[in-house]
């Protein structure tokens, strides 16, 4: 596995612990014990005993018995909050309380006023707020946002995202996650905003026609998602729980001076041929495709804690990414578009609909 991050070296280390040790914790706390050189894995915390023991064996850490047992200890800096999306609020709160810097999985919450909470709590307590965007750190999606910044795309007209997972989830993480739209779209919402800039105007449609069980809960297991960007280009997400084929990520932005498509489906670096067959294994899941940048978020996490700098995906992105989520469900519940309220007139929502929507056609599943 790795040789954990406990070297007598001198270079400063932030003290983290991670909250939530299930499929993603599990990799942040892999991730802080033995590959970020700013991090330092300080405990692990589960409310199931059997797997908090299992993972701090794992990385070498220590398991205590409480959340708050975690916060007390003086020396933290930080807590990686990995534990499902409807009690991340709760523990980003109780972590600012302590003093303690909070890197949170997304989304912050499945409720807007709780994610205004958080982010303005932990402005207040004056510790970092760094959310799990983690496409802000892939190499690729990053230097083409770099490229794109310098103007070697000259005017941006369209932004193409694809992201498919190749199975759902468990039902019982499927039933709190939140929905399709908050729940994966986030990621999307979040790229959109970073590479081409705010979103004026959201539609969407979705279908269940897949399963397992997407309907029961009232979530799509497809969706598609049109955004008109508040400077006139165009966005067209797609999003899937049941692929099938592997996990796939793509994106593309097409402008007036050249276009940049990032793709990395394969998981390895070469093609094995016999008698007319290619043979290429695809990657099957998010950790695999996105193994550098769960590294490179946290090792920045660790990094802006050392340096008392702020992060650079902040609460407030992860609350525009949410309400453009928010606008894309009720767009798709309601078959009309819905118009985001400009700056400095955020509703309720952070989303309103548009008076004189154009209907979407009622469709199944929708
Ligand atoms: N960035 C990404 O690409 C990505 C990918 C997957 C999941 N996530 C997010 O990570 C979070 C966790 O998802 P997951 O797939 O790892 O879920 P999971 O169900 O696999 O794991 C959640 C873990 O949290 C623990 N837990 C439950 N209540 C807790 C509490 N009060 N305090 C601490 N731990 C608690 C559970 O026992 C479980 O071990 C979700 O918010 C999800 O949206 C992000």
């Amino acid at each position: 596995m790795g040789t954990a991050n406990k070297s007598t070296s001198t270079r400063p280390r932030a003290r983290l612990a991670v909250a939530g040790l299930g499929r993603m914790g599990t990799v942040h706390a892999e991730n802080v014990a033995f590959r970020c050189p700013s991090a330092q894995l300080a405990a692990v915390f589960d409310p199931r005993p059997e797997v908090a023991a299992r993972v701090a064996s794992e990385v070498g850490a220590t398991a205590v018995p409480g959340y708050d047992e975690l916060l007390g200890d003086p020396a933290l800096d930080g807590v990686v909050v990995a534990a499902p999306t409807g009690v991340h609020a709760d523990l980003a709160l109780r972590a600012a309380k302590a003093g303690k810097h909070v890197f949170c999985e997304k989304p912050l919450s499945l409720e807007r006023d709780a994610t205004l909470e958080v982010v303005t709590a932990l402005k207040g307590a004056g510790v970092n707020l760094q959310v799990g965007f983690h496409r802000r750190f892939d190499p690729s999606f990053s230097a083409a946002a770099d490229r794109a910044r310098a103007g070697e795309l000259g005017d941006v007209y369209l932004f193409r995202a694809s992201q498919r997972d190749m199975a759902p989830p468990r039902p019982e993480f499927l039933a709190g996650s939140g929905g399709i739209f908050i729940d994966m779209g986030i990621h999307d919402f979040d790229a959109a905003r970073w590479l081409v800039g705010e979103v004026a105007s959201v539609s969407a449609r979705g279908t269940a026609l897949s399963g397992p069980g997407f309907s029961e809960i009232g979530d799509f297991g497809t969706a598609v998602v049109v955004l008109t960007f508040a400077g006139g280009a165009l966005g067209v997400l797609d999003i899937s729980r049941v692929a099938g084929y592997g996990y796939e990520s793509s994106a593309e932005l097409m402008g007036s001076r050249g276009t940049v498509r990032i793709d990395e489906p394969f998981l390895r670096g070469y093609e094995w041929r016999s008698r007319g067959v290619a043979n290429r294994p695809l990657v099957q899941s998010f950790d695999r495709r996105y193994s550098s940048a769960f590294v490179a978020e946290l090792e920045h996490f660790a990094r802006s804690i050392i340096d008392g700098a702020p992060p650079l995906v902040t609460g407030e992105d992860a609350l525009a990414a949410f309400d453009l989520a928010r606008a894309a469900d009720k767009a798709c519940r309601l078959g009309q578009e819905v118009s985001m309220a400009p700056a400095g007139q955020v509703g309720k929502d952070g989303a309103a609909v548009v008076a004189a929507a154009r209907p979407g056609v009622p469709g199944r599943d929708r």
